[in-house]
């Protein structure tokens, strides 16, 4: 039974396959978390509550501390995740349980805990993914009373890790434009660590994700295959704020809270009305940060990713951004394609351009015509040719915003964010459109649907290219204007489910200004992501090496582009190598590629697409340690179901003189099996070997000098 009620403890124990999480219901009708971690073998084995008291007369109670949700109450020492205003001034909450109820299939729970004197009602809910060993929690808000409760704060769940045990360190993502999902490492000390997005989008500076491991009394962390991580991630594109914190009470305490950023929000909680959070995951694993990754990804390709396309393969695209630019024009989109297609590109996208007086980024978003000067007879000749040469057509769109050089301004500024007696900052020349207004809504899902119902679009590119200034909505009642940051976030969810329902065959990518919406709520909307606008073959490694901590390597899509930042000289095999680590994209001018380049870049698209079902489907190790980009040797590999055959990809930073390339221990085979191998192998290297010598002796990959990749193919016999 996944989820128990254990009346005599009076405790609540969730398990998943090698997990569990249990909380306590006190006496007097709290809920106080008791452990999450390894299960356990009997009931016994778990917690029992600790013994409530407090340090001093300046600290809060045991209970309180360990609160299952900690909402302002009493002597708040702790990250409140929830914080109201009752309409009398009264800011303290006093939530006790009322009741519980099982879902038929005993994976759902939900508690409802209500305000001993208002009529508010918090209904925690939990959900179990067995399979995965993740839970996933999420908080509604009723009001049941006769007046409007201001809510201040909501997070979607806080848990306190085992305490009496150690020390713990953070890994999470951050980064910039262009260097997004670098891995990052810092210890818990007393005080708090706050990751946040509070621009409007999840952003580029930090992903919503975290994980802590404990250390050992050594000061050793966990690694890749070993060592205990709790881990988590939210579901949610807009403002988000996670909040790592360590308090010193009797013991010291830490816990971590995730949800929406309390920054600038507010939410008028009406007589009748609910509020819904975001679901937050989480999951916990005793063998390292690899199977925390994987049981992320197998959540996400199970549960999370949109189910129209979640089993299928992602095709190869091409995309001509990096080739041309906003010149995007009918003869020179045709030639491209010819060679894409020949190439083996399976979907051909037009970027950004193609649309209004769009010739640079100073004007035409939000003019959604297509441009007559680049296109005279429409898309429609375009993507004929594009169809009749076996691809599917893609195109780009930035619904969400508008150059203030548009008709569409033109007709309608205030449908921009704006603050009365305050001039509006442009950023890339544009402004952003408030999709908390209905009005805006409805012309956004217009132009989208015409768009998608008069040509044969089988893809659409959705970018988000600035961050927000001057965040009003004037026209609002003031007591509802800072609820624009959960109503523009809930509104491009819904325009995106409401275009997939009128067009099920459309694919969708999640696109801000490169990696600045990867996130687990883009992707229960959108297919998958593009990963970041640094298309630098070296300089992508550790990025798509962090973005694989959190998320599936299927929904990260990586491309080839003529991008030689580092002066690398790249060879095209590295470049190809280096895309291969998730979605393949080609985005070089192929115009300019020779016909040698474009011949052996098909061979390398044929390579591919045998190797795509392991990489896109299959479970993927890390073989080297998670880095900030500055190792000489990464290598991943990616296994099949069944541990019948794998693919490893092994990159190689520099070579020094005498000093021999490292033995890749491959991960998770069958150590019975006898395995053949092919590919980059250095020549003293058998290739036929078991799984249990390939597990401990390993694999020497050829790796011939400067930025050399690898790509070794192994089957079982
Ligand atoms: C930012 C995206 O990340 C790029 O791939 C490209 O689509 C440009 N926007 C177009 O303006």
């Amino acid at each position: 039974m996944p989820i128990q009620f254990l009346e005599k403890g009076q405790s609540f124990l969730l398990t998943t396959r090698n997990t569990a999480y249990a909380f306590h219901l006190t006496p007097d009708a709290r809920l106080v978390h008791t452990y999450y971690g390894a299960k356990l073998k009997f009931l016994e084995d778990y917690p029992l509550l600790p013994e409530n008291r407090s340090l001093a007369s300046f600290n809060a109670e045991t209970f309180d501390m360990l609160a299952e949700f900690p909402a302002t109450s009493r002597v708040m020492e702790t990250e409140s995740a929830l914080q109201v205003r009752f309409s009398d001034g009264t800011r303290d909450l006093r939530l006790v349980y009322d009741s519980h109820t099982l879902s038929e299939n005993e994976d759902e729970l939900n508690i409802l805990l209500r305000d001993e004197h208002y009529g508010l009602g918090v209904n925690l809910r939990y959900r179990l993914y067995p399979d995965c060993d993740i839970l996933t929690r999420q908080v509604t808000l009723t009001n049941s009373g006769a007046e409007a409760i201001t809510v201040e704060k909501i997070m979607s769940g806080s848990f306190p890790l085992p305490y009496e045990r150690g020390e713990f360190r953070l890994t999470h993502l951050a980064g910039t434009w262009a260097t997004e999902t670098q891995v990052q490492r810092t210890t818990v000390t007393p005080g708090q660590k706050v990751l946040e997005g509070r621009l409007n989008y999840t952003g580029h500076a930090h992903n919503p994700f975290f994980a802590l491991d404990l250390l050992s009394q050594e000061g050793y962390g966990a690694t890749e295959s070993s060592g205990e991580v709790w881990f988590g991630a939210l579901q949610w594109s807009g403002n988000w704020k996670t909040v790592v914190e360590q308090a010193h009470t009797p013991f010291r305490v830490t816990r971590v809270s995730a949800g929406i950023n309390d920054y600038d929000f507010s939410w008028q909680l009406e007589p009748g009305g609910t509020f819904e959070t975001p679901w937050l995951t989480l999951g916990y694993s005793r063998e390292g940060f690899g199977t925390a990754s994987r049981n992320l990804h197998r959540y996400q390709l199970n549960y999370v990713l949109p189910r129209r396309f979640a089993a299928e393969l992602r095709p190869v695209l091409y995309n001509s951004w990096e080739a041309v630019g906003f010149n995007v024009r009918e003869e020179v989109q045709m030639q491209l394609a010819e060679k894409a297609a020949k190439m083996g590109a399976e979907l051909f996208v037009i970027d950004d351009g193609w649309f209004g007086e769009r010739h640079s980024d100073k004007a035409g978003l939000g003019d959604w015509e297509v441009n007559p000067q680049k296109f005279p007879n429409g898309l429609n000749p375009l993507i004929e040719k594009v169809n009749s040469l076996g691809m599917q057509f893609g195109i780009w769109v930035e619904p969400e915003m508008v150059n203030p050089d548009s008709d569409l301004y033109r007709a309608h500024p205030d449908w921009a964010y704006h603050f009365p007696n305050r001039s509006s900052t442009t950023k890339r020349n544009q402004l952003i459109l408030n999709l908390s207004r209905q009005d805006v809504q409805e012309h956004l899902f217009g132009w989208l649907d015409r768009l998608l119902s008069e040509h044969n679009i089988s893809y659409v590119k959705w970018d988000y290219n600035r961050t927000i200034s001057e965040p009003g909505w004037p026209e609002a009642p003031l007591e509802q204007q800072r609820e624009i940051w959960v109503r523009h976030v809930r509104a491009l969810y819904n325009l995106v489910d409401r275009l997939r329902a009128r067009h099920p065959d459309v694919m969708f990518e999640a696109c801000s200004g490169g990696g600045g919406r990867a996130d687990m709520g883009m992707l229960a909307h959108f297919d998958h992501t593009w990963t970041s606008d640094n298309t630098d073959p070296l300089d992508r490694l550790p990025i798509q090496q962090g973005y694989s901590l959190a998320y599936a390597p299927k929904t990260m899509f990586c491309w080839v582009t003529d991008m030689d930042l580092n002066k690398g000289n790249y060879s095209l095999r590295y470049r190809f190598h280096s895309s291969f680590m998730g979605s393949l994209g080609v985005g070089g001018n192929l115009n300019h590629w020779s016909e040698a380049e474009l011949a052996e870049a098909a061979q390398l698209v044929t390579e591919y697409k045998r190797i795509r079902p392991i990489i896109q489907q299959g479970e993927q190790f890390r073989l080297t340690p998670l880095e900030k980009g500055d190792r000489e040797l990464m290598a991943v590999q990616y296994l099949a179901a069944g541990q019948s055959e794998g693919v490893v990809l092994a990159f190689n930073r520099r070579q020094h003189f005498w000093r021999n390339p490292q033995r890749l221990l491959l991960q998770n085979l069958d150590p019975e099996a006898l395995y053949t191998l092919s590919g980059d192998l250095l020549p003293s290297e058998p290739v036929r070997l078991s799984g249990q010598a390939l597990m401990e002796r390993g694999i020497l990959p050829q790796l011939d000098g400067l930025l050399s990749s690898a790509l070794i193919y192994f089957k079982k016999e």
